[in-house]
């Protein structure tokens, strides 16, 4: 696709990239986004080829603010703008019903479109600047990793992109949380950052419907294996750790442990294993880069210890689930 791909700070040649239909990839609060216009088929087109993406597998459109929202959904609920003006710009992704002018080739041809208002200086100055709606998916190969930094970019896209804008590492580090609010109840698609709890504070309690993970793929792009190390990886009970791993030893492989307990006198001797934080927002922060930098390590099988089953935890539980298939 391009000789060389370039890393800048400044958002400019971005503006031009995509004012001339062509894909850049961009730092947001949550993760990187690989943007098209989200008006033109054709640079739309273009992401899913970059990340290999099939076409039924919808898009959010990216927007500088909320007064754009009526230019892509219509029929908008009362509970849309409650939500935006409390949670936008943030890691919020709200489903809607689309409007006309919505090219199929960012909804998969549903009949409704997700958008969010990303939370970070530089992607706001990008969408400003652009003027439209960017439509950016995570800035990774279709069902792998995403990336938080625009190195991650780099090592997954860099040899079919022209330009990445870096910004450093993402502060929130997971997908935004997905709501839809297009059935007779709020649903939550995708945990993240913003809690359920959070949600229900502004509409009222219990008024969000929450279906477990084995129930979601209710859109194309939401099943449940995704986000995914290419080495096997495994969730465990702490409990069942132990034994797995002399077993997997037994076995000849080279096993390393993602932990979030400081205590690791339980597991077996001499096994790798990495500490991460034992707090939620700084696990999920650093979740991604942990398991691409293992992933790309000298070892035949991952397994994550499985954090408490806990609304703090929701988000970084739902993707070590997924990550494990
Ligand atoms: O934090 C994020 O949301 C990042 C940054 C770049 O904004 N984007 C992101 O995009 O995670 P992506 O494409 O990797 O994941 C978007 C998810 C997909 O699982 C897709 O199925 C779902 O959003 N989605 C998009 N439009 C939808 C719609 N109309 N109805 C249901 N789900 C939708
Ligand atoms: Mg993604």
């Amino acid at each position: 696709m391009s000789a060389a791909c370039r890393i800048v700070s400044e958002v400019g040649e971005a503006v031009a990239l995509l004012a001339a239909g062509g894909v850049v990839a961009f730092p947001t609060e949550t993760v990187y986004g690989l943007g098209a216009d989200a008006t033109n088929p054709e640079a739309v087109g273009r992401i899913f080829r970059i990340k290999d993406r099939p076409t039924d597998h919808p898009l959010i459109v990216h927007l500088a603010d909320i007064s754009q929202m009526n230019d892509w959904a219509m029929e908008i609920p009362d509970e849309a703008y409650l939500l935006a003006e409390r949670f936008w710009p943030g890691p919020l992704t709200l489903i809607l019903r689309r409007d006309g002018r919505v090219p199929d080739a960012v909804t998969g041809g549903l009949d409704t479109v997700g958008l969010r208002v990303p939370g970070h200086p530089v992607a706001l100055n990008l969408l400003r600047r652009f003027g439209g709606g960017i439509a950016a998916p995570s800035a990774n190969r279709f069902g792998r990793i995403s990336p938080t930094t625009a190195r991650h970019v780099l090592e997954e896209l860099g040899d079919r992109l022209e330009l990445i804008v870096d910004s450093g590492p993402c502060r929130v580090g997971l997908e935004s949380t997905i709501v839809s609010l297009v059935g007779a109840r709020p649903q939550l698609l995708r945990p993240g950052a913003i809690s359920v709890a959070d949600i229900e504070a502004v509409l009222g309690r219990s008024r969000v419907a929450c279906p477990p993970l084995s129930d979601r793929p209710r859109a194309p792009g939401m099943h449940a294996s995704h986000y995914a190390p290419r080495k096997p990886f495994r969730v465990m009970e702490r409990t069942l750790i132990r034994e797995s791993i002399s077993r997997m030893r037994g076995a000849g492989r080279k096993v390393v442990v993602i932990t979030f307990l400081s205590r690791v006198d339980d597991l077996p001797d001499n096994v790798a294993f990495h500490v991460m934080p034992g707090n939620p927002d700084d696990y999920a922060r650093e979740l991604y880069a942990v398991m691409r930098a293992l992933d790309n390590g000298d070892f035949d099988f991952i397994v994550a210890d499985a954090p408490p089953d806990a609304l703090p935890w929701q988000a970084v539980r739902d993707r070590l689930y997924r990550a494990a298939g």
